[in-house]
């Protein structure tokens, strides 16, 4: 019941309204989506949606804001659950941040450290590193964006994910002993000084609880259940466990792992739990096991009745609203990105 409502108002309202829904959404809201992808495919489907009046963002709160940093004058954007934020990018507040950046600068010099913020943080964050001359990344281009990084200046601050910076970092080549920790609860980060001038890559002490849930016993024992299988994880998981996987990559990249595997082969996936079910469900000549049961909580907000009150508020939704200022300087950020 609930499901055809929101069917018949999204015909109603047709090409006026995209709905764009993250690979972590429950199956029935991401079997809804006009399109469904990994974060950087739903920032530049939203750069891109033209012809929509409305964009409605089913993911988390930083996914609907960078939507709403990059749309067009006449549209809005409209996220169903407003509640629903993400831990991760919650744990690098931007008074923090620009404390860090001052001791950092102080010590390296401005010119010297080029600050990187994951998409999972908060619009105020992106835009302190646009104005710092940074770049916004995803889990899809932070190999790309580490090296754009290294190329402009002599050291990365990345923020708020360790364990993505750190398999990043590793993935371009940078030596663990090159690569410090900036435990904001700490003085100085908790990082000597000689430590910091010999940094190449600086990594907040953040982390996401939904993928730091993987351990490598979780590997080992998919490896010993299902020894012909492949070992596919997200780079937001722990160094340890990333390094004795077959592969890391973003949603989409998991997403097209599944697709492009032979029929009858059977592959362990370690992302949120959604996903890897719908990928159970849409692969059925194929074996996908979660390697692990984790769900993200605030993912989960979004439901079929939160979605349909969104669309019964129509043409006058509640929209995501940021400060002009942040706006401006954020969408530096973002658009580094999508040009480097
Ligand atoms: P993707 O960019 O890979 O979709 O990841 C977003 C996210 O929140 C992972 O936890
Ligand atoms: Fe945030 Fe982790 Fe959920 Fe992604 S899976 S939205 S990083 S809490």
């Amino acid at each position: 019941m609930l499901l055809e409502e929101v069917q018949d108002l999204k015909a109603k309202w047709g090409k006026e309204i995209i709905l764009l829904a993250h690979h972590y959404q429950r199956h029935e809201i991401a079997d809804l989506g006009d399109r469904l992808g990994d974060s950087y495919e739903l920032a530049r489907a939203a750069s891109e949606a033209e012809r929509a009046r409305f964009i409605v963002f089913c993911g988390v709160r930083f996914m609907a804001e960078a939507a709403e940093i990059v749309r067009r004058e006449n549209q809005v954007v409209i996220h169903p659950a407003a509640e629903a934020g993400c831990p991760l990018a919650d744990m690098a507040p931007v008074d923090r941040a620009e404390e860090a950046w001052e001791h950092i600068a102080g010590v390296r010099g401005a010119d010297k450290v080029m600050p990187l913020v994951y998409m999972n943080s908060s619009a105020k964050l992106k835009a302190m590193v646009g104005r710092y001359g940074g770049s916004v990344c995803t889990s899809s281009n932070a190999g790309r964006a580490f090296e754009w990084g290294f190329k402009e200046r002599e050291a990365v601050f990345f923020f708020p994910d360790e364990h993505l910076g750190r398999n990043s970092a590793r993935g371009v080549g940078i030596p663990e002993e090159q690569v410090v920790v900036w435990d904001p609860k700490q003085e100085g980060g908790g990082i000597e000084e000689k430590a910091l001038k010999g940094a190449r890559a600086i990594l907040w002490k953040g982390y996401c609880h939904v993928h730091t849930a993987f351990v490598p016993e979780d590997i080992q024992q998919a490896r010993e259940r299902f020894p012909e299988a492949r070992v596919l994880v997200h780079p937001e998981c722990p160094e340890e466990v990333v390094k004795i996987a077959d592969g890391a990559g973003s949603t989409a990249y998991l997403v097209k792992a599944v697709e492009n595997a032979e029929p009858g082969s059977t592959l362990v996936i370690g992302t949120e739990i959604n996903l890897v079910s719908r990928l159970a469900r849409d692969h059925q000549d194929r074996t996908v096991i979660p390697l692990k049961r984790s769900l993200c909580p605030n993912m989960f907000r979004i439901s079929a009745k939160r979605l349909l009150d969104s669309l019964r508020s129509l043409p006058e939704p509640e929209v995501v609203t940021l400060p002009k200022e942040v706006k401006k300087d954020a969408k530096l950020a973002l658009e580094r990105m999508l040009s480097i």
